[in-house]
């Protein structure tokens, strides 16, 4: 109870954050979210299906809620997300009849015009209360010849959703740094593709003002170094960079599940960790924010993702209490 608060262990370095849902923010999980972060960001709730399941009907409660408890205990949010490819209910790409929207400039029009209204409702809502907005997520695909996700955005509209999304963002929450936000961004063949897209879309004027970097990565792999190299990339062009989704999977390459996680694993993540986090102090300059997907073992998403499967990828374990992944960032000697 009496360890150092992340948030002051971090205060000469960034804000440090965590995603939350609904149930961590009542008893002892809100506690621990509380004592150790200095912002949050919803999970899911401000996502297309919890807050626009049917066409024009927008449900807040959940957002609301989130937004209330950051803003009694003094924390900042970090908008999530306004355009992607998943938690997208089927309504948007489907026409009346229920049949996939193409792209023929009626059904572009109409897919542009739903993006826009989702977005003036979400953001604009919440236009005072969050600082920054991932905007759009996940839409790069390396293995594609031009690196671009053929998501069904994509697929009716090219890019022009990204260029609306942006528009009508900036437009409704003129104070929110707006991000584009993507996994995997330390990987060279995937961070270049990235680099161009928001490059172009800064040329053209398109509003995009941060770029982050998920960083959900293993107990192997990437090397730190290479986290280094990306926000070395994105340095000095003008933009914000935020890591926004960091936790470390046990699992490797060698095993696909574990009944226990072995104890020396536990041990190889810390000490990771610590690396990593002595890569993110060094370029505290270029960072406004790092975020952890979640607070404790108890409610990570990666109990489900990619199977269901035991892991153990942040700072607190499942009784709440802290790792040797808190200890090594904590105390990094
Ligand atoms: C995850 C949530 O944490 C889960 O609760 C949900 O079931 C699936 O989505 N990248 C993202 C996040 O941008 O929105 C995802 O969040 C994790 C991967």
């Amino acid at each position: 109870r009496d360890i150092p608060r992340l948030r002051d262990v971090f205060a000469a370095d960034f804000p440090i954050g965590t995603a939350v849902d609904r149930t961590d923010t009542v008893g002892v999980p809100a506690e621990l979210a509380v004592q150790h972060f200095g912002q949050i960001t919803p999970g899911n709730a401000m996502k297309w299906d919890a807050t626009e399941p049917a066409a024009g009907q927008f449900t807040f409660a959940e957002a609301d809620a989130l937004v209330s408890f950051a803003t009694a205990n003094g924390m900042r949010v970090h908008g999530h997300t306004l355009v992607w490819h998943n938690q997208t209910p089927a309504w948007v790409f489907q026409d009346a009849a229920g049949q996939p929207l193409t792209n023929s400039p009626e059904h572009k029009a109409l897919l542009l015009q739903r993006l826009e209204s989702h977005i003036r409702a979400v953001a604009g809502r919440y236009a005072a209360q969050i600082y920054a907005w991932d905007v759009a997520n996940e839409v790069i695909d390396e293995y594609q010849p031009d690196g671009l996700r053929r998501s069904r955005w994509f697929e009716v509209t090219g890019l022009d959703y990204l260029r609306t999304a942006f528009r009508v963002a900036h437009e409704v929450a003129p104070n929110a740094v707006l991000y584009i936000n993507d996994y995997n961004t330390h990987l060279p063949r995937k961070r270049e593709f990235l680099f161009s897209l928001v490059q172009q879309l800064r040329a053209e004027g398109v509003p995009v003002q941060g770029v982050g970097h998920q960083t959900h990565i293993n107990v192997e792999r990437p090397p730190v170094a290479q986290v280094e190299q990306s926000i070395l990339r994105f340095a000095n062009i003008g933009l914000q960079q935020e890591i926004t989704e960091l936790d470390m999977s046990v699992y490797g390459n060698a095993v696909d599940s574990y009944a226990t996680v072995p104890p020396e694993i536990i041990t190889a993540q810390g000490y990771r960790y610590r690396d990593l986090f002595d890569v993110l102090r060094r370029n505290k300059q270029h960072l406004s924010a790092v975020t952890m997907w979640g607070s404790s073992d108890a409610n990570t998403w990666l109990k489900n993702f990619p199977i269901p499967r035991l892991d153990l990828p942040l700072f607190f374990d499942e009784q709440l209490q802290a790792k040797p992944a808190y200890w090594g960032v904590v105390d990094p000697s």
